[in-house]
């Protein structure tokens, strides 16, 4: 098992790039069942999570290569629509395949996706939505078994709007006749790379970003799609608040913050300066943190709660104490014990967590309990006084890529050890 090491207490400077969304590119994989032909994806992340993902499409008889930042998938010769458990454990967002196989094989076999550290992840917005679309569905000791029957395109209401939902709706009403509209869509920028990519696939869909997307099914798909990722606003994310925790000035590039401007304007009001361009964001950490109001997560365009930890970590050095709200998951403060053994003050009650700025936080052994909880702990780690060691890291991996040289590229003292 890999571990990280990191000795903190040393500000950072320089510049890092952002790489491609792991919350797209996961879709857009999925996705690339649909056309039955080639699709060239570039800004390809080298993610665990992709790789988990280019498993499952092996299995499921696709071809799939890698050009540089490109990831290559063939669906032509796609000859099996189940999916067997250990491939769907591997990563928590594999249901995102359900739709897109039932579009492209009228059938599809799966587990129920594994919990994940978050909570139960629930699918149910899924299964109702796919439902009411004509999708036949039994299940049977957490086997899921579907099968398309009249399928019909209509208006389908998400009691939330669900990410995962509003995208495998998208992509099985791509195989439906007539026209899908989701009221209550997910509004987040992958929802709107996943429609760019749609409709170089020959799919008519738009409204995405927007409350309502609306997807006329049933038309040809077109064989050949070359698509470019948007950037990764929550890896961005991390990038400013480990300067906003361990000081500096960083800029990060190649990205957008108009897809993070809650945390900016979060850190903002904590007392950095950042300045943002099209493309790219700068940090000028204070000589300490002041705590902002309320942090509450939100749908977007509200506060992202992917970047929740990796903000209380720097928070936890701030001057006064900051209430947040975690509102989209129910059980996203498991980081806070990790914390707290790094001299944290944190007080978690449900869905609220109260951190209580200290002076300073001191290296410690600490374990990443999920994706974002682990960056956050890097996050401290830099701005800890000593070293700190953090064990389990693969969650990390899962969706920031070799974390470890992105940071000392910025002046860290970080490496992993296997
Ligand atoms: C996506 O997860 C992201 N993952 C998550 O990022 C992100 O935190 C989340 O959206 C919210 O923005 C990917 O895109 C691969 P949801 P998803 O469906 O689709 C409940 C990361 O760290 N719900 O919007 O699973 C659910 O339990 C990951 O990069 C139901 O009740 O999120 C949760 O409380 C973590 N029933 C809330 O809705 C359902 O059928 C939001 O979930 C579906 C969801």
């Amino acid at each position: 098992m890999s571990r990280l090491i990191i000795n903190g207490g040393r500000p950072l400077h320089g510049a890092a790039r952002a790489g491609g969304a792991k919350n797209s590119i996961l879709p857009i994989l999925a996705a690339a069942v649909v056309n039955g032909g080639e699709n060239i994806i570039h800004n390809c992340p080298d993610l665990k999570d992709v790789h988990s993902a280019a498993a499952i499409l092996r299995h499921l008889g696709c071809r799939v290569d890698w050009q540089g930042d490109a990831i290559i998938v063939d669906s032509a010769g796609m000859d099996r629509w189940d999916i067997p458990d250990e491939l769907m454990r591997e990563m928590r967002s594999s249901v995102i395949f359900l739709g897109p196989v039932l579009a492209r094989c009228g059938q599809a076999q799966m587990t129920y996706p594994g919990g994940c550290e978050l909570g139960p992840r629930p699918i149910d917005l899924h299964l109702r939505a796919l439902g009411q679309l004509g999708v036949e569905i039994q299940e049977d000791g957490g086997r899921i078994y579907c099968r398309c029957g009249k399928m019909q395109g209509r208006d389908i209401a998400l009691a939330l709007p669900s990410v995962g939902a509003t995208e495998n709706i998208m992509l099985c009403a791509s195989a439906c006749s007539g026209q899908t509209r989701i009221v209550n869509a997910a509004r987040e920028p992958e929802i709107w790379d996943l429609q760019q990519f749609l409709r170089k696939a020959g799919v008519q869909v738009s409204g995405a970003g927007c409350r309502d997307i609306v997807i006329q099914g049933g038309g040809p798909v077109r064989r050949t799609v070359e698509h470019w990722v948007i950037p990764d606003r929550i890896e961005s994310a991390t990038y400013l608040c480990a300067c906003a925790a361990a000081g500096g000035r960083v800029r990060v590039e190649r990205t957008k913050p108009a897809y993070f401007s809650a945390v900016t304007h979060l850190l903002e009001e904590s007392g950095c300066q950042v300045e943002t361009g099209e493309d790219w964001a700068e940090i000028q950490a204070p000589r300490r943190l002041k705590a902002p109001p309320p942090v509450r997560t939100a749908p977007y365009p509200g506060f992202p709660t992917d970047a929740q930890s990796p903000v209380m970590a720097a928070l936890c050095l701030a001057q006064g104490s900051t209430v947040f709200s975690e509102n989209i998951f129910e059980n996203r403060y498991r980081h806070c014990a990790e914390l707290a053994r790094m001299g944290a003050d944190i007080r978690v009650e449900g869905r609220t967590a109260i951190v209580a700025g200290v002076e300073r936080l001191r290296g410690a052994a600490v374990k990443a309990t999920d994706l974002r909880g682990g960056a956050a702990l890097a996050v401290a780690g830099l701005a800890a006084q000593g070293q700190t060691e953090i064990r389990d890291i693969e969650h990390i991996d899962r969706g920031y890529q070799r974390i470890e040289e992105a940071y000392a590229a910025l002046g860290a003292d970080i490496r992993r050890e296997d």
